[in-house]
This record gives C-alpha cells, sequence and structure tokens, in this order.
C-alpha cells in the first residue's frame, strides 16, 4: 500500500488524529499535512496540498473538515482528482470498485467516530474494479475537465 496523505482543518482535526493513530497501530505508511491544531483555519489551502501531493504520486488522500463537503469541492478543483465525501461505508466501497476514488472525504461534525474508521478502512482495502465501462465513464470525467 502507498503512503497515504492525509489533511483537515480545526473542523476535522480531531478525526484526522484518530485517523493517525489508527494508522500508525496497524502500520499504514502516511503523511500528515496539516493543520496541527483546532486553531481556526481555511480548509482549500488543506485540499490543495493533498490534492498535490496525489497527483505527484499517483497516489491516494484522505481530507477532513466539520461535513466533508469544503474539501470535498475543493479538491475536485484539482485535475484528476476524484474526492469522494463518504458518510457510509457502502458508498466507500463503491467509490472505489466505480469511480477509483482517490481522495476520501469526512466530515467529522456529521459522521461519528468508529463509522467514520470504518469507512477509512473499507475505502483503502477496496481495489478499482477495472471494469470497462467505468474506465470508459472515469475517461468521459477526463474529457470534461480537458474540456475535450
Ligand atoms: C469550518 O467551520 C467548516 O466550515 C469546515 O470545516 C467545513 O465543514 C466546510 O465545508
Amino acid at each position: 500500500m502507498q503512503k497515504i496523505f492525509i489533511a483537515s482543518d480545526h473542523g476535522g482535526y480531531n478525526l484526522k488524529e484518530k485517523i493517525k493513530e489508527i494508522f500508525s497501530k496497524s502500520g499504514y505508511e502516511f503523511e500528515d499535512l496539516g493543520t496541527n491544531s483546532t486553531e481556526s483555519c481555511d480548509y482549500p489551502l488543506y485540499a490543495e496540498k493533498v490534492a498535490n501531493k496525489v497527483q505527484e504520486t499517483n497516489g491516494r488522500g484522505i481530507l477532513v473538515c466539520g461535513t466533508g463537503i469544503g474539501m470535498s469541492i475543493a479538491a475536485n478543483k484539482f485535475k484528476g482528482i476524484r474526492a469522494s465525501h463518504c458518510t457510509d461505508t457502502f458508498s466507500a466501497r463503491m467509490t472505489r470498485e466505480h469511480n477509483n476514488s482517490n481522495i476520501l472525504c469526512l466530515g467529522e461534525r456529521i459522521t461519528g467516530q468508529d463509522l467514520a474508521l470504518d469507512i477509512v478502512k473499507i475505502w483503502l482495502e477496496t481495489p478499482f474494479s477495472n471494469g470497462e465501462r467505468h474506465l470508459k465513464r472515469i475517461e468521459l470525467i477526463n474529457k470534461i475537465e480537458n474540456n475535450l
């Protein structure tokens, strides 16, 4: 498993720290790109940091804010990013299998901690299906992104 890039704003800081704790215990390699406290900060800046790393490494990232929505809106502005805001485990699995999601967005104020940790586990462990129809649809998204 490749290194996971993780970041949050103040609204997602506590859940980010919990995810890191689990990653450390279970041996996942990760890089924390901030924020480093619950002091108010701007979520787009953290979405940008993770999106850039995911673009550079063709890897995967996790973004946490209060709702998960701001992070997903911001992250999806970056080319090649397929950020998925998930509040349930079914969506977490489907967005890996069908959308080849490369950033998971979570809302600390929305999703309880244990559920959020299950979502993270399923999202990390589910591979992309590589199905022809899904590849075609992702290619169509790429076309939209490139104004083709
Ligand atoms: C911060 O108060 C909050 O707006 C942010 O964490 C996030 O929920 C935005 O979508």
